[in-house]
């Protein structure tokens, strides 16, 4: 029996490509994303025994449905938690929860939650997040901390956005941390570096997105977006390279070979702060 693979934003932009080059390595693949047509024009694109089931990720309830639904279905070999991104202004969910808190984290944690006994069922099996060096701006735009969802101060979306990854970061180590003896095996992926690519998230950016001082590089970041085929690569090589077996908790850079440069941010405080806000918003 076909191995089956789930791609979260599978329907667009680097997911698409992902799902698209998992499927070329034999997985039965399902796409998630919120558009029926985007889906079903993404099935047909794919081919095979491909599937689109629709729900709205920034809302928890239908992440907690489909995680439901998909964990009926028994066994599960992959889970890429590919769904995040940044946003020019701020918005808010349909829960009322700042949205790059909300995809960037929340949702692929509760997925994944939803997902584990499947997962173990199907295993060796892969839990794979996509994160970015995003985090590097929170970093340099003042220190991330956890006390509540937002962090008091100006709005600007790649700090916003950075410190979500850093806090889903943290969740996903403590998570590869919890299923070392599981046969999953949890992995992170940031699939550019420093640098962009080309997909519906990034064409709704504007330079707002940087902090001021770094307004000046818009140009050169417009002016050199990758393809999104190309950033989806070393997600799926920490998808389905059998080197990468049993490496929970570790951050492939866009060459695909373990990087520290994201994870030097973990530190057991930014851990257990996440940990406690993450326990208290989910509880809510
Ligand atoms: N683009 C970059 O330069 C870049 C750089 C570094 C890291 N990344 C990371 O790579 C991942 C993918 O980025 P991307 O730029 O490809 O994102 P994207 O353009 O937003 O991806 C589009 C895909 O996501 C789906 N999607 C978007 N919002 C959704 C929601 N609320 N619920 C369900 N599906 C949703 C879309 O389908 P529908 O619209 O039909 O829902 C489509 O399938 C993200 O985690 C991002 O942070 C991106």
């Amino acid at each position: 029996m076909s191995q089956k693979a789930i791609v979260t934003g599978g329907t667009g932009g680097i997911g698409f490509h992902v799902a698209q080059q998992l499927h070329h390595h034999g997985f039965t693949v399902t796409v998630i994303g919120r558009d029926p047509g985007r889906g079903a024009d993404a099935v047909r694109r794919i081919g095979g025994d491909t599937r689109f089931l629709r729900a709205d990720l920034s809302s928890l309830q239908q992440v907690r449905e489909l995680g439901a639904r998909l964990a009926e279905e028994g066994p599960l070999q992959m889970l890429v938690n590919n769904v995040g991104g940044m946003w020019p202004t701020r918005w808010e969910t349909a829960d009322g929860i700042e949205a790059a808190f909300a995809l960037n984290h929340l949702s692929p944690a509760v997925l994944t939650e939803a997902l584990l006994d499947a997962l173990r069922a199907g295993a060796p099996s892969r839990v794979v997040e996509v994160t970015s060096s995003s985090i590097t701006t929170a970093v340099l735009d003042g220190t991330p901390t956890y006390d509540d969802v937002e962090q008091a101060g100006e709005y600007v979306g790649m700090a916003v956005t950075g410190r979500a990854k850093l806090a889903h970061l943290a969740h996903t180590r403590q998570l590869a941390e919890d299923l070392r003896e599981s046969g999953i095996t949890v992995l992170t992926v940031d699939p550019l570096g420093p640098a962009a690519a080309a997909t519906p998230n990034a064409a709704a950016m504007t330079p707002e997105i940087l902090p001021p001082a770094l307004r000046h590089l818009w140009p050169q970041i417009q002016g050199g977006l990758r393809p999104a085929s190309e950033s989806a690569r070393p997600i799926v090589a920490a998808s389905v390279d059998p080197a990468l077996d049993g490496a929970s908790g570790l951050v492939l850079g866009p060459d695909g070979a373990p990087s520290e440069d994201l994870l030097q941010f973990v530190t057991p405080a930014v851990s257990a702060s996440v940990r406690a806000l993450t326990r208290r918003v989910l509880a809510a």
